[in-house]
């Protein structure tokens, strides 16, 4: 596996490929709409032309499959455990887009043994290399686990509703994230915003209360509308994004995906690949 990796690694520096954005998508309280971004988001990806990996970190809860109408026969820790090849937890949904199931067991990160530590990162730097964007979708609140695969992320969307509940709840996760010292791109979605000015007000107060308390910048990628095609898509088992390419939320998906990519900040390249190396630091933490 190690040989395997250290071949790929070797070919893409030859080839200058760059490697994929590593991104959380997360949220203050639960149920805002996390997952249904995640799979939409990443088919609007794959759409306009990018190779997506979705990895279901809601451990034990995970959904993205039965947003997908697909059955994963492997978890993650099947192939933590040796028990699998990596290939064979990699489920595909499409010609250039992915999920590895959560599944359960996993829950408490400081509970693995070092061999499954140097397989998640032997199997993210392989990973990282094949895909664009390799997309997160974390379970509902901040639990220390998540917490420190949040921080090993290159970027973070954050998902809040106009709720005064849902905005406060969200402004505590990114002050969480910022009292670890970590420095990396926060972006911003509204969802299931019922009034336009609504969704544009509520991500403007938190973007400036996170820019005069925090002294941190936020990118608004955003809003998505409270649209009864999601549910029916979520029914379905198939995106909304494809199954109503011509409703509002859809065509609201695509802008985001449009902002998100105009947005890009300058690739990482292999050599000076963050994501790894921060996985390993947060991994290694406490350990020795
Ligand atoms: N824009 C929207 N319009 C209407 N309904 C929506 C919208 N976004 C999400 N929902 C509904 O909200 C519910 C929760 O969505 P989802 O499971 O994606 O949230 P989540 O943040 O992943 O939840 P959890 O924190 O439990 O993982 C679903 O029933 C979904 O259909
Ligand atoms: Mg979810």
């Amino acid at each position: 596996m190690r040989d395997q990796a250290e071949a790929l690694r070797l070919k893409m520096m030859n080839s200058q490929r760059q490697v994929a954005r590593s991104i959380a998508v997360i949220s203050g309280k639960g149920g805002v709409g996390k997952s249904n971004f995640t799979a939409n988001f990443s088919y609007a990806l794959v759409a306009k032309g990018k190779k997506v990996l979705i990895v279901d970190m809601d451990i034990g809860m995970g959904n993205i499959h039965i947003l997908f109408g697909a059955t994963p026969t492997y978890h993650l820790k099947d192939y933590l455990t040796e028990q699998q090849q990596l290939q064979k937890v990699v489920t595909p949904i499409d010609e250039n887009l992915a999920f590895i199931a959560g599944g359960s067991g996993l829950e408490n990160v400081v509970e693995w043994s070092g061999q499954m530590f140097d397989r998640l990162i032997e199997a993210f730097s392989l990973l990282q290399m094949e895909y664009d964007v390799i997309l997160f979708d974390m379970g509902a609140g901040a639990t220390k686990s998540s917490i420190d695969l949040i921080l090993a992320m290159d970027e973070v969307i954050l998902i809040a509703t106009p709720e005064p509940t849902s905005i406060t709840d969200a402004y505590s996760m990114i002050k969480f994230i910022c009292l670890q010292g970590a420095n990396k791109t926060i972006h911003i979605v509204s969802n299931r915003v019922h009034k336009e000015q609504d969704g544009r007000d509520s991500v403007a107060r938190l973007q400036l209360a996170i820019r005069k308390f925090l002294f941190m910048e936020t990118s608004i990628l955003g809003f998505l509308p409270d649209d009864i095609h999601v549910r029916n898509a979520v029914i379905a088992q198939v995106p909304f994004v494809k199954l109503y390419p011509n409703a509002k939320v859809s065509k609201r998906m695509m802008a985001i995906t449009d902002t998100f990519l105009h947005n890009n900040k300058p690739r990482t390249t292999i050599e000076s690949s963050g994501f790894i190396d921060k996985i390993k630091g947060v991994f290694l933490k406490g350990r020795v």
